[in-house]
């Protein structure tokens, strides 16, 4: 099993506003946990608004956030995002991996092997020499987790990595997801997709109109919702999410 206890989440009492709505209301909880925490709910939810401040992305108006780093020098590329449209360099596929490693400053002599590695894992490796500019969405979108992967991180964020593909990219990039959870990167990531979350998740953050009305392993909100919120939107009765106007 992972050992992820150097890397919890701490969110205590989170408040987010923008122009007199509050867009995130009272969010607090923990993870500690291995494996892919999945943030569900209906569009406009809150979903990509919390994954943003759990990447320090967006300040909280009230509340605070802690990534408990027990490492005594955690790197910059200790965590990093994935964005639901990827945004590629016009150059090859292995130029986009040595750019992120130049980036960080990580050192010359390794990038041979970094790229290599994370080329075979994503399954790129035919394409290495390709333009990334000219791969298909589902390949563009690996491509965009490999350029976090290649450095290493302990926790990847990602927001609807599916939303722009077709099912046989969506199948692609969610068995890369399970690939890297089951190494020693935890998985934050979310969807307005049923079927992924059933598909993915060890657990569960349930967002609705800006709260957070359950948390809890994925086996047990998809067996036993507590919400009304929660049992409509399983049922495929809820669709949206957005804040009471
Ligand atoms: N920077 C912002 N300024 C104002 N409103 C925002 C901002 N970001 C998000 N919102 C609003 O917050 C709500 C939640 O947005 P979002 O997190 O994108 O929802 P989801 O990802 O669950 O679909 C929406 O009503 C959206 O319009
Ligand atoms: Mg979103």
């Amino acid at each position: 099993m992972h050992n992820v206890s150097t890397l919890p989440l701490h969110i205590n009492h989170l408040h987010v506003t923008r122009k007199g709505n509050l867009l995130l209301c009272d969010i607090d909880y923990s993870i500690d946990t291995a494996g892919v925490t999945v943030i569900l709910g209906p569009n406009g939810a809150g979903k990509s608004l919390l994954l943003q401040v759990a990447h320090g992305l967006v300040a909280p108006d009230e509340g605070d956030l802690k990534w408990n780093t027990l490492s005594p020098h955690p790197q910059q590329s200790w965590r990093a995002f994935v964005f639901q449209k990827p945004v590629l360099l016009r150059r090859s596929v292995r130029a986009n991996l040595g750019y992120v490693l130049s980036l960080h400053k990580v050192e010359k002599s390794k990038h041979h092997e970094l790229i290599e590695e994370a080329l075979e894992q994503t399954g790129l490796a035919k394409l290495a020499e390709r333009n990334a500019r000219v791969l298909s969405g589902g390949e563009q979108q690996r491509l965009s987790i490999a350029r976090a992967w290649v450095l290493k991180p302990k926790v990847i964020l990602l927001d609807e990595p599916t939303a722009e593909l077709d099912p046989a990219g969506t199948a692609a990039v969610e068995c890369l997801i399970e690939t890297i959870a089951q190494q020693d990167t935890k998985i934050l990531m979310t969807t307005h997709d049923l079927g992924q979350a059933r598909r993915l998740a060890s657990d569960i953050l349930f967002l609705h109109q800006g709260r957070l009305v359950e948390f809890s392993p994925a086996q047990n909100f998809f067996q036993q919702p507590q919400t009304e919120a929660a049992q409509k939107f399983i049922a495929g009765k809820l669709l949206n999410g957005g804040q009471k106007k």
